[in-house]
């Protein structure tokens, strides 16, 4: 058995589906279901007796002591979390709860959990912590990717919010010998993503019709990572990482975000011909603190135990596209009242 939290959202929805596709071990899964969270995303479970669902939050001690004891994983693999930068810009303090004090008290949890196992479970446990590239801060142009020794250098209050916990797990081993492992991944794309992040954002958008909001002059780099191949990376990071290592995720995809929306309006008119989406694209307002460029070296984790990703960046966003353009009842289903309260504040400024 093993404990994955925030498994109703987007990289942990992925991640529980192809764990209970791929292997026999259950899951029991803690979600807050917050706007992100979403319980549609895990529908194909709904008759998987290996699959257990707690509505909690990460932060609430008592029920996450209680699912631990009740379910003995051998393993937590943390996702829980508020993920979208834009958001934090707005209202920082859902990060500092969450990703702070939520992960503190996790942590914690897991410390009395684990110090309470008898040998070889003790020795055996794990606790992993999906982090994000955003916490090395912003990149120069030619720089060389971030890897495992870059400093931390975080500018949102989200990676801010994420540094911070990422230093809470490297002190829970480094002072109680927690056998924590951390994952910093570059920027993913792929089914189930909450379309207010840029990829899923401008699909949405494309096929209603609606401007392609590009913020700033559309020359910031990301690097882009399918979430398929981010999931298979962290179970082999959770079957083979050392205790108190950090492993770095990517996929040497880098693009510009004005190169992702014209590739992403080239494969929608493909799928879908009849109208230029490229004539959709609207340059707005920049966001404030825009980091710059993002790239990962991910020679550490390829080196030690060969992952690399399967996907390019043009073959995993066909394979995204299509998903979308499958899926409009699962999209309608998320687009609730809170989506669109949340279009209206960042794109005109205005509350709903
Ligand atoms: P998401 O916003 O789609 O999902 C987060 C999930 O966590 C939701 O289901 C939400 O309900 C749940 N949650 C939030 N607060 C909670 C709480 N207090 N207790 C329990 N559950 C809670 O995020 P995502 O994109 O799937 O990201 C997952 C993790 O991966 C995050 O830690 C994020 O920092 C990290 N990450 C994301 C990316 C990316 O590109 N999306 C890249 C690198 C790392
Ligand atoms: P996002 O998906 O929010 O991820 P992150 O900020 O964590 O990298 O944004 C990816 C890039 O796309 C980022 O440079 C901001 C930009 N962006 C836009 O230009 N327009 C948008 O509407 C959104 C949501 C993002």
């Amino acid at each position: 058995m093993i404990l994955v939290t925030g498994g109703a959202g987007f990289i942990g929805a992925n991640f529980v589906l192809d764990w209970r596709a791929e292997l026999d071990e259950p899951v029991v899964n803690v979600d807050k279901l917050t706007y992100a969270g979403n319980l549609g995303s895990l529908a194909a479970l709904k008759d998987d007796p290996g699959h257990h669902f707690v509505r909690a939050d990460i932060g609430d001690r008592e029920t996450i002591d209680a699912v631990l004891a009740a379910h003995r994983p051998r393993a937590i693999i943390n996702f829980a979390a508020e993920s979208h930068v834009d958001r934090s810009i707005h209202g920082p303090a859902a990060f500092i709860d969450t990703n702070i004090v939520g992960t503190f008290a996790l942590l914690e949890a897991a410390r009395a959990y684990w110090s309470s196992l008898p040998e070889p479970e003790r020795s055996r446990f794990r606790f992993v912590h999906i982090s994000t590239d955003e916490v090395y801060g912003s990149l120069a142009p030619d720089a060389d990717g971030f890897c495992e020794t870059t400093p931390y250098a975080p500018n949102s209050p989200y990676s801010a919010s994420k540094a911070a916990s990422d230093h809470l797990v490297r002190a829970y081993h480094h002072t109680y010998g927690l056998p924590t492992l951390t994952t910093n991944c570059s920027n993913n794309y792929g089914p189930l993503q909450f379309p207010e992040k840029l990829i899923p954002l401008m699909i949405v958008n494309a096929i209603a019709g609606k401007p392609l909001p590009v913020y700033g002059d559309g020359k910031n780099v990301r690097d882009w990572l399918y979430v398929g191949d981010h999931c298979a990376a962290i179970r082999t990071v959770l079957a083979r990482g050392a205790p108190g290592a950090t492993y770095n995720i990517g996929s040497n995809a880098e693009r510009t975000n004005l190169e992702v929306v014209h590739t992403l309006c080239r494969v929608l008119a493909e799928q879908r011909p009849g109208r230029d989406y490229g004539a959709q694209i609207s340059f707005v307002r920049d966001r404030p603190g825009h980091d710059r460029r993002y790239a990962i070296d991910a020679s550490k984790i390829h080196n030690e135990f060969g992952w690399t990703p399967r996907e390019t960046f043009e073959s995993g966003l066909t394979r995204t596209v299509l998903w979308y353009l499958d899926h409009t009842a699962w999209l309608q289903a998320v687009s609730s009242g809170e989506y669109h309260k949340w279009i209206s504040l960042n794109y005109t400024g205005e509350p709903a």
